[in-house]
């Protein structure tokens, strides 16, 4: 996500457009950029960082401009550079754009500009938009915007100017969100609320397809074909701090909330329906050398160890390709032994954790292709890494991780999907997961409207000072992330363990004072797991059962269940996670705890 901020009126431009962005340096801090309407035309500064290295930039200056633009990004194609950084301007320097979103189809319509003879200045895909628009100006800039989207598939939220067009700002919103705020002789566009709301709190909501032109005292919303929209005026009741949390309590919350979008995000133009293949051009490797693979090794920290480990049932078993799964920093300091044909691959929502780092580093100087599957555009692992894929899960504000850990399970499947696709899966089996995988965004947010009921469960065991999560085959390591999870945030001691390890130790912690937490769903091993129930309960135990929808058996078993939709197998962790994560959240805030820093952690562990 980025953040997007544009004024139009009477006051000076750049305070107000810099206060804004600052309201939105949540959404996204790796570079960021101003662009202002002054009597010499447009005056662009922009800089690499957070918002105060703009600022440094800046300086004192005064700019007589009343008019203007500005973008804290969170980078999605193209490093956080101080030439990738928004906002991008035509050749003729007369029109400058600031975007949220992703263009899909931004390589055929660079490589249609370039035929145009534009000459690109950056790696980004919000480039083309600029330079589509001013290909398409004939004297209307509003014009101009609507027929350069109609050629664009993909998300946007976009504020434009021109030196061409002065006092007159437009305003387009495609799957990113983006609302006018009405002043008094002045207006405002925004990514969201938070960053006009000391201004006004009049606002219309733009809808997707729909294109705003905005002045000091006016505005107009039509749609891309021109068709005019009536809007409705919304009163804003919230509290900045509320806003920048969307109304949720929590970061972590609104992160919880946000996977059914930031899945949608992960798969956004990386599904071959017709072949049931998945692309992922930035693995940077080749057909034949993916064919060539003989091993994978996965290295991680924490959560990221976690979607790994699921990583590996994932691609073994759908490539038979070994895969080993190893701690950063244990990997780091052995003497691994490397094979030919192997990759390695770091994962790592931060991109900057020194152990995963270090793995890193010692995999690339043993000659192996070294991978990193990250979050942070651009962040050390990113840039040292031979190739990889970006997650696209948006900054991830809370310390707990949970819709990055969902979106790296959901590039590991696409993986696992694109191996086993050049190996053993026919086209058919291959287009059956890419069906299942659709499906997942939809029913994350259908197990997300359980929160209350998983309050309640978690009103029940709030006091209770241990836990122990059991789970088997692909939802063992969900059973080690939900102890972790509720370790991290509540305080409490909590184990993950395998279902059938518990008879080897843990089953003598059993008693009423023990909870169970067990990932129980239908599949090849649930006779197993019924038989470890069994002996849980025989215990006195109590269990909170996470279980497939339809199964009416297990009710009568445990104390709790909470089910959880049909899905491909191999699938299961990207909905079992989901329930688990709640109950962390609502259990930590019961217990009064700092949900997104909590205490002695930190966001990336960027030391040893
Ligand atoms: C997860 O909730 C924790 N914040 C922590 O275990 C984290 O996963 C670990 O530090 C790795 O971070 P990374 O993914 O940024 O490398």
């Amino acid at each position: 996500m980025c953040g997007i901020v544009g004024y139009v009126g009477y006051r000076q431009a750049k305070p107000i457009l810099l206060a804004g962005i600052k309201r939105l340096e949540y959404r996204g801090y790796d570079s960021a950029g101003i662009a202002l309407l002054t009597e010499s035309g447009l005056m662009v500064s922009k800089s690499v960082g957070k918002i105060k290295m703009l600022e440094k930039v800046l300086g004192d200056r005064e700019y007589k401009s009343t008019h203007g633009i500005a973008h804290t990004r969170w980078a999605t194609h193209g490093e956080p550079t101080e030439v990738n950084a928004h906002p991008h301007i035509d050749q003729n320097s007369e029109i400058a754009l600031i975007h949220n979103g992703i263009i899909e189809n931004y390589r055929t319509l660079k490589e249609y500009l370039i035929r145009q003879g534009v000459n690109f200045k950056t790696d980004t895909d919000t480039e083309v938009l600029v330079h589509l628009i001013r290909l398409n100006y004939k004297g209307d800039l509003t014009s101009a915007v609507r027929d350069a989207l109609t050629q664009v598939d993909g998300t946007y939220g976009i504020a434009v100017i021109s030196s061409m067009h002065p006092n007159l700002m437009v305003a387009a919103r495609m799957g990113s969100p983006l609302v006018v705020g009405l002043g008094e002789k002045e207006n405002f566009v925004a990514s969201d609320v938070s960053a006009m709301l000391e201004h006004t709190n009049r606002v219309v909501y733009l809808e997707d397809g729909e294109v705003a032109t905005i002045t000091p005292t006016d505005y107009e919303i039509t749609t891309i074909q021109n068709v005019k929209i009536t809007p409705e005026i919304n009163e804003v009741s919230w509290t900045l701090d509320m806003i920048e949390k969307e109304g949720y309590d929590h970061f972590m919350l609104k992160e919880i909330h946000e996977q059914p979008s930031t899945l949608r995000n992960t798969i956004r133009g990386r599904l071959n329906l017709d072949e049931g293949i998945a692309r992922l051009n930035g693995l940077n490797l080749q057909y034949e050398e993916l064919h060539r693979l003989k091993r994978i090794i996965i290295s991680a920290c924490g959560t990221s160890w976690h979607s790994g480990l699921i990583g590996e049932y994932m691609i073994e078993e759908l490539s038979r390709l070994p895969v080993e799964v190893e701690y950063a920093s244990e990997f780091r300091y052995r003497s691994p032994i490397f094979s030919e044909n192997t990759v390695f691959l770091a994962i790592s929502q931060s991109g900057e954790t020194a152990d995963t780092l270090a793995a890193l580093r010692e995999a690339k100087k043993r000659g192996i292709t070294a991978l990193g599957l990250v979050n942070v555009v651009g962040s050390t692992i990113a840039r040292e890494s031979d190739g990889g894929v970006y997650i696209h899960a948006g900054p991830e504000i809370g310390v707990a991780s949970t819709k990055a850990f969902t979106s790296q399970v959901m590039v590991l499947a696409l993986i696992a999907n694109l191996l086993g696709r050049m190996r053993h899966l026919s086209v058919q089996q291959g287009q059956e997961m890419i069906d299942y995988i659709q499906k997942i965004p939809d029913q994350v947010e259908h197990i997300l409207q359980k929160s209350e009921e998983i309050k309640q469960i978690a009103e029940v065991y709030h006091k209770n000072n241990n836990f122990l999560y059991l789970g088997r085959g692909i939802n063992y390591p969900v059973a080690l992330e939900g102890a972790l999870k509720l370790k991290e945030i509540s305080y409490i001691h909590a184990e993950g363990y395998p279902a059938a390890e518990m008879k080897h130790g843990p089953i003598a912690l059993i008693d009423q004072n023990m909870p169970v937490v067990v990932i129980a769903l239908k599949d090849p091993v649930y006779d197993k797991v019924m038989s470890n129930i069994a002996e849980v309960k025989a215990r006195n135990g109590r269990i909170i059962a996470i279980a497939t929808e339809g199964d009416r058996e297990i009710a009568e078993r445990v104390d709790h269940v909470i089910y959880i939709p049909q899905t491909f197998r191999l699938l299961t962790p990207l909905l079992s996670v989901i329930p688990l994560q709640l109950l962390a959240y609502h259990i930590a805030v019961m217990r009064g705890c700092h949900v997104d820093q909590p205490r002695n952690l930190a966001k990336s562990v960027t030391v040893e």
